[in-house]
């Protein structure tokens, strides 16, 4: 035991943290053994990297930036049919899994609660994620199928999202059989000195670490494993957060098959050259998604011959994978990002501290990073008004917040 603090103590006094055992002494036993544990854990190298990252100007780096070809899901005419049906065969033979990735904070939704929990407003009082069961159940009926369900999960929101799954009886679904929960990864945050935080539970103070954390989680947590005992082939991944997400999709799954392709991605045409989305293109010829804010005015305006905006194709999280892709996507480590966000924690004198404001950095993986590990994807533009009603915002913001989402599945749906 003391070999092992003499090597923590000297691993923090090397990158400068050793305030992380400040508060030691006064921790449980079995807290203590946890606090040494995180550090152990700790990637103390990455932290300081990302830390020293925050500090540089963010460049972006040179790259060759070029519309990516898309098909558009009703300008296929007879092909339609022939996706369609490569798609329901696939399907009909269950090769095919759902992965809701549920893991985020909802910061700006505010719920109390995992933001899958949410009550959008409709008259049936469904939350997000039964209204995502529902249309997972349905599709499945349609091929003599129960899709599987995957759920993303952070530490942060995992009993409470099985706890909520629990007094649901799992919408249906059986636990383990064919629905289950993984917890992602999560990475400390650093105030602005770099000093990793602690927590008011004594704790280091870990965030999830972001979506892009989504390919590592599903192999650590050895899912992808569960998914080739039941036979999957294809994954599609998207997020909680849009009530009219379309996770079965015959004609998505038979463009990746015949393309040969490891990765298909939807995208809906941007609804207008100012919106605030990232689209697909492709970057040094690799398949990626470029922030707006990355985006020059003048490419955000350029068109085709047909009037279609070049950099039009919005991401919105929904994407279909094969699982190879995964496997091998879980072993690469992707960019993280920082995000400046306010967090609670305890200083080095023991006491806690509340800010106002921003004051720690959090990282986060994103998860259209790891198209560039992909040869190819093919891109199908589908109609936003039947596929994208994102909740991402209170109703005070006015946009993609739980009244739009419900006034679009309520259109849907013909309430
Ligand atoms: P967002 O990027 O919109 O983040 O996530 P969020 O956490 O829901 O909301 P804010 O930014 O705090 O307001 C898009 C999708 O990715 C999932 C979310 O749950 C959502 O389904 N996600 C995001 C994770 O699963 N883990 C993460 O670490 C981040």
């Amino acid at each position: 035991m003391e070999d092992r603090l003499e090597t923590i103590k000297w691993t923090l006094k090397k990158y400068n943290q050793e305030h992380l055992l400040n508060q030691y002494d006064n921790l449980p036993d079995n807290k203590k053994e946890e606090l040494l544990n995180q550090i152990e854990n700790i990637d103390f190298e990455l932290i300081k990297s990302l830390y020293e990252n925050t500090k540089k100007e963010l460049k972006t780096q040179e790259a060759k930036i070029e519309p990516i070809e898309y098909l558009d899901k009703y300008k296929l005419n007879d092909m339609y049919k022939y996706y369609e049906e490569i798609g329901k065969k696939a399907i009909k033979e269950g090769k095919l899994a759902a992965v809701t990735m549920a893991g985020g904070q909802g910061t700006r939704l505010g719920h109390n609660g995992p933001k899958g929990t949410y009550d959008i407003g409709l008259y049936t009082h469904k939350s997000l994620f039964e209204l995502l069961s529902d249309s997972l159940k349905e599709e499945g009926k349609k091929y003599g199928v129960i899709i599987p369900w995957f759920i993303m999960t952070s530490r942060e929101n995992n009993s409470a999202t099985i706890e909520f799954f629990e007094k649901n009886r799992f919408f249906g679904y059986e636990k383990n059989k064919n629905i289950f929960f993984f917890v992602q990864g999560e990475l400390p945050m650093v105030d602005t000195e770099g000093k990793i935080l602690i927590g008011e539970d004594g704790l280091i103070k870990l965030a999830a670490d972001g979506h892009g954390g989504i390919y590592e989680s599903l192999v650590k947590n050895k899912m992808t494993d569960k998914m080739r005992e039941l036979g999957i082939e294809w994954v599609f991944i998207g997020g909680v957060d849009n009530c009219l997400v379309k996770m079965v999709d015959p004609v998505l799954m038979g463009i990746a098959i015949d393309k040969n392709v490891t990765a298909a991605g939807k995208s809906v045409v941007k609804a207008n050259p100012k919106e605030k989305v990232g689209v697909f293109c492709k970057k040094n010829g690799k398949p990626s998604v470029i922030e707006y804010t990355e985006i020059s005015e003048e490419m955000a305006e350029a068109t085709d011959e047909n009037g279609e905006l070049l950099y039009g194709e919005s991401h919105i999280l929904c994407n279909l994978f094969n699982i190879s892709a995964i496997e091998r996507m879980g072993k690469e480590s992707l960019p993280y990002h920082s995000a400046f966000k306010k967090a609670t924690y305890i200083d080095a004198d023991g006491k806690k501290v509340v800010p106002d404001g921003p004051n720690a950095y959090k990282f986060e993986a994103f998860l259209f990073d790891a198209f560039g590990e992909l040869d190819d994807m093919a891109i199908l533009r589908v109609k936003r008004e039947e596929e994208f009603a994102p909740v991402k915002n209170a109703d005070s913001a006015g946009v993609d917040c739980p009244s739009t989402a419900r006034e679009l599945y309520m259109k849907y749906y013909n309430l």
